[in-house]
């Protein structure tokens, strides 16, 4: 922390005042995968489900927040993980303020997803891995990167010749190469009903 001389200011409504008001709790979604696992196609797909259902929400999708928020960063391992400090800040305000925050992005590191983890309250991060095989990826390429990155024309390309840690423990785990999108969906509303974040 390099700010000094700050005091925390306290505020006079809270997390659970707002999670009230909204009728739902605060919590993130955080999807990780492989660059074309499904992560954004289903973030927008679970958040119109819940939409539906009167749930406050808004998506923190990778590819676009790199446009913005990290137009300053690339692909380093230290300007992911700025890059993925920065999507959790960001998830930690919005639960706060009492949303649903769909957050998908590769988070290669499993260190970088943990401490996303830990910027909520315990029991407010849902890790949803998109395990969907790298081969299923490549083949759908739908951004044309895989063909990219095995000629060499991007280096460092996550699966390819950069790491990804597939989750250790997530809260669910679904591979679209094998569960369509309506069941996709319906397993994390399922999940989310389930665990009291959004009503039954
Ligand atoms: S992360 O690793 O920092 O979490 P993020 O999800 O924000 O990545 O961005 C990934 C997107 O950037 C991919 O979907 C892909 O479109 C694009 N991209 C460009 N270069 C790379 C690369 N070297 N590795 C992975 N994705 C890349």
């Amino acid at each position: 922390m390099n700010s000094r001389h700050i005091v925390r200011q306290e505020g006079l409504t809270g997390r659970e005042q707002r999670e009230a008001r909204k009728g739902h709790l605060g919590f993130v979604l955080w999807f990780t995968g492989l660059s074309g696992s499904g992560k954004s196609t289903l973030a927008a797909a679970v958040e119109q489900s819940l939409m539906a259902r009167l749930v406050h929400t808004y998506v923190l999708d990778g590819d676009n927040i790199r446009f913005g928020l990290c137009s300053d960063l690339g692909f380093a391992e230290t300007d992911r993980s700025e890059n993925i400090r920065r999507l959790g800040e960001v998830s930690a305000l919005m639960v706060d303020a009492g949303l649903c925050v769909l957050v998908a992005c590769i988070s290669p590191r499993q260190r970088q997803r943990d401490s996303a983890r830990q910027m909520v309250p315990t029991g407010h991060f849902v890790e949803v891995y998109m395990a969907t095989p790298i081969a299923v990826c490549e083949q759908r390429d739908v951004k044309g990167l895989y063909s990219k990155a095995r000629s060499g024309q991007i280096k460092g390309f996550t699966g390819i010749d950069d790491p990804y840690d597939p989750p250790l423990s997530p809260e669910l785990t679904i591979d679209t190469a094998v569960c369509g999108l309506s069941q996709s969906v319906e397993q994390v509303i399922r999940y989310l009903q389930t665990h009291s974040l959004i009503p039954s």
